[in-house]
């Protein structure tokens, strides 16, 4: 996730900047800039990597002035590389953006015919020549913004400054973060607040669609259309390590509920709800290898390996190909056969785990397709892959997944519909049904977090156990195994994640009454089957915990206790009953006072075999 930093004011602006800049490290970053008024001109200057990069930059080329804006990016369109690092510049205008425009390719073309010429290969540039385009035509800097983000779809903060009306920053909000800051003859925006948090405690942090003129004497706060908004600024009581985490106590629980956003950022521009169908461009494949594979084989490790075995379960169900999954370090551990008829899908939200770099290796060698899922642009395992389909989740800070997770679910769920609908296996309206319940899904899921209290009163009761059993079925098999991952990761407490059916074959030897059982059973065709298991779990005096729908009015007689979810597609159920689990995880863990964000022994990218 970039982050955005800005100032006008009196003061030398490059280390107020800098500064910021720093305190949005944790959001993640692959390079980062400064673009400063020195009295003439708009000076910029980039570099890649850490912050230190730039500031060594900065001191090759000094920047002076006291009007400015900075910018930390994590890429998603286009490399890691100075060129494609913000500040982006158009005649005398620069930009900083966080967030991705949805229309960038036909924006794009659109000024290309009219003969401009682009330096990145950013969505983020397209917006600094529009803007330019407009100043040429006439208006000032903020109808010139208004006017560019009328022709943009998708989700933005945007923060622009020009050397021909140099006492302003003109920003801009929809669906990403940005907050002003009202200092004393000065003033400040940010992409959070700790970024701006030491020069300044009274803040506003704008709300969708609200457009924002920041000069020295204030902010002009409108809508993106001009109507004119009251709302004073309110005061921060939080300290900056608060004030990072946004005021949850740990990056996870922050992380766990940015969710429902990180599953919009992945389907942004990816889903075509009126053709039914996947953007094929998004995809990393192409029509040719969809409908030529003949088996589909998944391989990761830790928690990509369950989004995995979601994947497996959506391939064969919605676009009726054989698919397999496994464990990177088994498969390279054996004397695996695939070859060019074979898709191997290489899921892994760093995109750097050595293992399943490692089975790639194998399956490139053997000649079978290739594609990768990951979350961070240009890491090594796309790379080697050749193609990929990226998640959006934005940096993940805490070791234990969570927004990774999901969003490879909803990653699984394009690439089972993109491949059905190229091999006519899928017809128009349940390809329809399934992507209008995809798209739903953040919804659903906030309803889930605001349950955040009841599980939260049901980890109090959990946290004396000694070891957990998940069960789940079918496709609620992949979450009740990320369930007990979770548990074991963060709390400490030993978890088993297990097949229902297989339950009668070992671990039911273990059920007491000491022994919790978290049951995965949403209203789908393995509710009936699941159920008995359950009852008898029950029978021996297990203590269930069931997650089931709302309306299931039967669930209260077998079951201690019961989170209930909302009712989604079948067949995109994880998506929503992976959340509780997360949460009953997360409270135990702080309940017990482990370390949640760095747990014992953990990493987060694992580059050892
Ligand atoms: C580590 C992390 C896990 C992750 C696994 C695979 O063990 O702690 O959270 O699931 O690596 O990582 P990847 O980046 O390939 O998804």
């Amino acid at each position: 996730m970039c982050g955005i930093v800005g100032y006008v004011g009196p003061q030398q602006c490059t280390d107020i900047l800098v500064d910021g800049l720093r305190r949005l490290e944790y959001r993640g970053y692959d390079s980062a800039g400064l673009a400063i008024y020195d009295g003439k001109k708009v000076g910029v200057v980039r570099a890649v990597g850490k912050l230190q990069n730039l500031v060594k930059a900065l001191r090759e080329h000094p920047l002076e002035g006291s009007l400015g804006i900075g910018h930390t990016r994590w890429a998603t369109h286009g490399r890691p590389t100075e060129g494609n690092a913000h500040p982006h510049v158009a005649g005398d205008v620069a930009l900083v953006h966080n967030g991705i425009i949805e229309n960038h390719l036909e924006l794009k073309r659109q000024l290309v015919e009219q003969g401009v010429k682009f330096s990145s290969d950013t969505d983020t540039e397209i917006v600094a020549h529009l803007v330019h385009r407009e100043r040429q035509a006439g208006h000032d800097l903020a109808t010139s913004l208004r006017r560019a983000l009328a022709l943009v779809h998708g989700a933005y903060a945007v923060a622009v400054i020009d050397a021909k009306q140099p006492d302003r920053i003109v920003v801009a909000k929809n669906a990403s973060p940005l907050v002003i800051g009202f200092g004393d003859g000065e003033m400040f925006c940010a992409s959070d607040i700790p970024a701006i948090l030491p020069y300044t405690k009274r803040m506003l942090p704008l709300e969708e669609g609200e457009f924002g003129v920041l000069t020295r004497d204030g902010l002009e706060l409108t809508t993106l259309d001009g109507k004119p908004i009251d709302r004073a600024p309110r005061t921060i009581t939080w300290n900056a390590s608060q004030a990072e985490k946004s005021g949850y106590k740990h990056f996870m629980l922050k992380e766990i509920h940015e969710q429902p956003r990180a599953i919009e950022d992945t389907l942004r521009g990816r889903v075509d709800l009126h053709a039914a169908d996947v953007v094929e461009s998004e995809i990393g494949i192409d029509a040719n290898t969809a409908r030529s594979i003949q088996r589909v084989y998944f391989l990761a490790c830790g928690t990509s390996h369950h989004a995995a075995l979601y994947g497996r379960f959506l391939v064969e169900s919605i676009a009726k190909i054989p698919a397999t999954t496994e464990l990177a370090s088994e498969f390279i551990g054996r004397d695996p056969v695939v070859g060019p008829n074979d898709l191997v899908v290489c899921v892994s939200q760093s995109g750097e785990t050595l293992d399943t770099l490692a089975a790639l290796r194998v399956a490139k060698e053997q000649g079978a397709k290739l594609l990768a899922i990951a979350n961070v642009i240009d890491s090594a395992i796309p790379r080697a892959a050749g193609s990929s389909f990226y998640t959006h989740a934005g940096p993940e800070i805490g070791v234990a997944s969570t927004k990774c997770f999901t969003t490879q679910l909803a990653a699984m769920v394009l690439l089972a519909v993109f491949i059905a609908r190229r091999r006519d296996v899928l017809d128009k309206d349940r390809a329809q049904s399934i992507l209008q319940a995809l798209v739903e899904i953040p919804h659903q899921m906030r309803s889930v977090l605001s349950l955040d209290d009841n599980i939260r009163d049901l980890a109090r009761s959990l946290a004396g156990a000694r070891s957990a059993l998940f069960l789940g079925r079918g496709v609620s098999y992949p979450a009740a195994v990320e369930g007990a991952l979770k548990l074991k990761e963060i709390s400490y407490i030993h978890a088993e994640g297990y097949a229902a059916g297989e339950m009668k074959h070992g671990p039911i030897a273990l059920i007491d009454a000491d022994m919790p059982v978290i049951a995965i059973m949403p209203d789908d065709k393995s509710y009936e089957k699941i159920a008995s298991n359950v009852q008898e779990a029950k029978a021996r005096e297990g203590r269930v915990i069931a997650v089931a729908n709302r309306g299931n009015a039967d669930i209260g007689a077998i079951a201690q206790s019961v989170i209930y979810t909302p009712k989604v597609d079948p067949l995109l159920s994880p998506l929503i009953t992976t959340l509780p689990l997360q949460l009953l995880s997360y409270f135990v863990a702080d309940f017990k006072g482990t370390d949640v964000d760095q747990p014992r022994n953990l990493a987060k990218t694992v580059t050892v075999e």
